[in-house]
């Protein structure tokens, strides 16, 4: 092993990823006077974050009565009664604060004509419990995430959150069950460092990349979430992989939700208005999973578009030019850049496209990563937090609504920059780490800069997101993901005979993307291992083999463990049947009609 030596750094709170769940933690726990860093391994604001669309939701009631018990009602049914019902509380009940920060912060949201900060529909947003479509997704035209993401990064650099950028993050430091900090390397010059903390807050984002087609950004691998499976915890519901239904067909750019919310509409062959058949009261605002799985049904029965009719028609040509001007240029564009589609005219040519990870590293609702010990399935692991898609806290549970997620970046990102004020102590010293706590990290990185074999890093990329793509998708069977995991397993195992080329520490992208498919690989596994021991259908899980949800065997959460080798080893977690405050009563399971 070739020697390497780290550059130390001792901060209170280092915070691994500047999106924008990471930079409001950071901002946080700086506001609560804690010494903190942040590590990313882009420039923040090119963070995944910024690709965010339609909108923020909170219950502000600017466009005719809302409420946050109605937004608490639709997130539950939308989570298909997987989701922690004290954590949506919490979500629900601080999101119109969240979204006030974010404006008051200077976030340049759309207006209504009174000035107030405008709110579309989205989908599985009601009113009065499951009525009819409510506008509560707060918008900023349908660049909101861009508009998010330049306010949080100016609120951060303004509290002196030290940033470390193009820092790739390699593996936790953990010392008797405690995370004490975080190695990472430095892309442009090659030099390790050791970020020693008394709080690491991971806030890597989710795995879109596992997949072929995703709308996620290419850097979306996940890195958190494996470094966590690296350090023998578990992660939280992974077989739940959202796939949005509106992915430009071919290129798998998002058109977001909000063209929906503004009027548009979906159809087939036939020209049919199909969602109608499967959504009679909310149609095209249904929640993600069942209009994904409904396109899909289409395509399948013959009804797709095209000429191999395998996609499906949006419409936004009946709607006013000046709308889409004003509400929605971004998408305009991309439909012209992405399908050469004039939206004002024609049709955009769309497929359900990997959007979104309801599954990651399980916490609490102040953001601490919790663990399985003996029967105690919610044990805090000292040292650790996790916020973002990386987080499964569990708000979404088993399928994520449209503009839910933004809120939860905001919400949670506060809450665990209030909970590092609770738990850091300011006065302590930053832990002493010992060589022997990452030589594990170094011989990982050493390994791939220097492996020799045959298969370069592209062929077990490709191989593995092509058998993703079509053994864990929209809809699964025991069938598809006994073949998927028994690929998965080769693609594995092939890894012992990986080939980089770039012998290099200096801006090496081949080992750098080597890391991230290794990241990749282990995530695959634990999903579709997950997908196959989940013999129900729930949320974004639709397994054809057993069409129904069993609420009796399987409203738990799934946690699952990689074993070193290709075994995962999974147990449960009960899903938090209670609320969080005594006001009001948990909502009962029943079944999702919209
Ligand atoms: O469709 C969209 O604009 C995506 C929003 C979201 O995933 O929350």
């Amino acid at each position: 092993m070739a020697a390497y030596e780290f550059v130390d750094h001792a901060y209170d709170v280092v915070v691994v990823g500047a999106g924008g769940s990471g930079l409001r933690a950071a901002l946080g726990a700086a506001q609560q006077g804690l010494k903190v860093a942040c590590v990313t391994k882009v420039f923040p604001t090119r963070s995944h974050t910024v690709a965010a669309q339609g909108g923020i939701s909170a219950s502000l009631g600017n466009m005719g009565e809302d409420s946050w018990q109605w937004h608490m009602y639709d997130t539950v049914k939308g989570s298909d009664w997987l989701g922690d019902q004290d954590a949506i509380e919490y979500l629900v009940r601080n999101a119109p604060k969240a979204v006030y920060e974010l404006e008051h912060w200077g976030v340049p949201f759309s207006r209504t004509e009174e000035g107030k900060i405008y709110q579309r529909a989205f989908g599985g947003m009601t009113r009065n419990f499951g009525e009819g479509p409510v506008q509560r997704t707060c918008a900023a035209a349908d660049r909101t995430g861009h508009a998010i993401l330049h306010t949080l990064y100016g609120q951060s650099v303004r509290r002196q959150v030290e940033f470390f950028v193009e820092y790739f993050a390699l593996d936790l430091i953990m010392q008797d069950g405690a995370c004490t900090g975080v190695t990472a390397l430095k892309l442009d010059d090659g030099t390790m460092h050791r970020f020693r903390a008394k709080l690491v807050i991971l806030a890597t984002g989710g795995y879109g990349r596992a997949y072929f087609s995703a709308t996620s950004a290419h850097t979306c691998t996940g890195d958190g979430n494996a470094m966590v499976l690296r350090a023998g915890l578990p992660l939280q519901d992974m077989e739940f992989v959202q796939f949005h239904p509106t992915g430009i067909y071919g290129a798998g750019c998002l058109i977001t939700e909000g063209a929906r919310g503004e009027g548009g509409y979906l159809t087939n062959s036939e020209g049919e208005r199909f969602m109608e058949r499967y959504a009679p009261t909310v149609k095209d605002l249904a929640p993600r999973d069942m209009v994904s799985r409904s396109m899909t049904i289409e395509i399948r029965e013959g009804r797709g578009v095209g000429p191999n009719k395998d996609h499906i028609h949006l419409h936004l040509d009946h709607l006013d030019p000046a709308v889409l001007h004003e509400r929605l240029p971004g998408i305009s564009e991309s439909a012209k850049i992405f399908a050469g589609v004039d939206v004002t005219k024609q049709p955009i040519p769309v497929l359900p496209t990997v959007h979104y990870n309801m599954g990651g590293i399980p916490t609490n609702y102040h953001g601490e990563v919790l663990t399985k010990v003996g029967d105690n399935a919610d044990t805090v692991v000292p040292g650790l937090m996790a916020v973002g898609e990386a987080a499964c806290v569990s708000v979404h549970g088993a399928n994520r609504l449209g503009s839910n997620s933004l809120t939860d970046l905001v919400v949670f990102g506060r809450a665990a920059g209030l909970r590092c004020g609770e738990v850091v102590d300011k006065a302590s010293k930053v832990p002493d780490v010992p060589a022997s706590a990452t030589d594990g990290h170094i011989a990982r990185l050493d390994r791939f800069r220097h492996a020799n074999g045959s298969i370069p890093t592209s062929k077990l990329r490709i191989d593995m997101q092509r058998a993703m793509q079509s053994d864990a998708a929209v809809f699964r069977t025991g069938k598809t993901l006994e073949e998927g995991v028994a690929k998965l397993r080769a693609i594995h195992a092939a890894g012992a005979d990986i080939k980089t080329t770039d012998r290099g520490l200096i801006w090496n992208t081949d080992l750098v993307e080597t890391l991230e498919y290794d990241n990749l690989i282990d995530q695959a596994l634990v999903t579709i291992e997950g997908a196959l021991n989940r013999t129900e259908s729930r949320g974004a899980h639709a397994r054809e083999d057993y069409p129904d949800r069993n609420d009796v065997e399987w409203m738990k959460h799934t946690l699952a463990w990689k074993i070193p080798g290709d075994a995962v080893k999974i147990d449960y977690r009960p899903v938090h049947n209670y609320t969080m405050s005594k006001d009001i009563d948990y909502i009962e399971p029943k079944a999702r009609v919209y």
